[in-house]
């Protein structure tokens, strides 16, 4: 079965349970997500990598109820996450269990696909793209959120310190590259949509600043659920501190910098 290493990942009841800790930081793709994407009341929408849903109930405010929404999502987990959060009212909204790379998912065809931070996790991203693309309407859109690199993005602790060489190798999952940055660079995410059919992409840069907790962005155990080694994680920790130290008021409260990117390209 495709992409079987991320639905594990994302079905892993630590993670999910964790989700909601980390939503109020991709939350802040949702307004410059809407913006671009420019949805229309009466539109029908497909939100790839729906997780707990917060970008698909924003997206059915905007369709209203002439419109509809459809979440799609690889994990149970997330799904019954977004379903637990439906309210009576929410009759424009339906939640999808799908490997958006390789199936058919219900309700197309679609006016526009959106996914805030859903897309960088395909084994075969132009395979993916190119099952997307036959889920739009000729002229259709396709906006994704997705992360600027690594370096610039302080919310990934404990990625960025285990690509410090903190950890023993991580088994690799797939032929290219997989991840939460794995769209950071712009030529190679317009490679792969042109591959697959879709208009040259145009993107916009938007930077967020989340206000938070030190122990949001760090703690001993998220570094060694990152797979940083027992006997090296006091030393990563202490430096994921020094790093943060450089946005952290007086008061301790951290002032977390989120470099996202989103590009929008048509289906033809
Ligand atoms: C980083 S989370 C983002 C969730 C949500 N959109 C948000 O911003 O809060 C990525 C989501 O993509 C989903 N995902 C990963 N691979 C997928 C695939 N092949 N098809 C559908 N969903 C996938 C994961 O299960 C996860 O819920």
């Amino acid at each position: 079965m495709a992409n079987e290493g991320q639905r594990q990942y994302f079905a892993n009841a630590m993670r999910t349970k964790r989700w909601p800790t980390r939503e109020p930081f991709t939350a802040l793709a949702i307004a410059p997500l809407l913006e671009v994407a420019k949805l229309r009341p009466g539109v029908a929408v497909l939100d790839i990598g729906c997780g707990g849903g917060q970008a698909t109930k924003a997206v059915a405010s905007v369709v209203g109820s002439t419109g509809r929404v459809v979440g799609a999502d690889i994990s149970e987990a997330m799904l019954e996450l977004a379903g637990s959060r439906l309210e009576p009212t929410d009759n424009n909204i339906s939640f999808v269990l799908a490997d958006a790379q390789t199936d058919a998912i219900p309700g197309a065809p679609f006016d526009a696909i959106v996914s805030q931070f859903g897309l960088m996790f395909f084994e075969d991203p132009v395979a993916a793209f190119t099952n997307l693309r036959a889920h739009l309407k000729a002229g259709g859109a396709l906006t994704g959120a997705v992360w600027q690199g690594m370096e610039k993005n302080l919310s990934f602790m404990a990625h960025r310190l285990s690509a410090r060489g903190f950890q023993r190798e991580m088994p690799k999952q797939g032929p290219v590259p997989q991840g939460p940055f794995a769209f950071a660079h712009q030529d190679y995410v317009n490679g792969l949509l042109v591959a697959a059919g879709f208009s040259q992409p145009k993107w916009v840069l938007h930077t967020a600043v989340r206000p938070c907790a030190l122990e949001d962005l760090v703690t001993v155990q998220m570094l060694l659920d990152a797979g940083i080694d027992q006997d090296r994680v006091e030393e990563a920790y202490a430096i994921a501190v020094d790093e943060l130290g450089a946005v952290t008021g007086n008061d301790g409260v951290v002032q977390c910098p989120l470099e996202i990117q989103i590009f929008t390209c048509v289906a033809p």
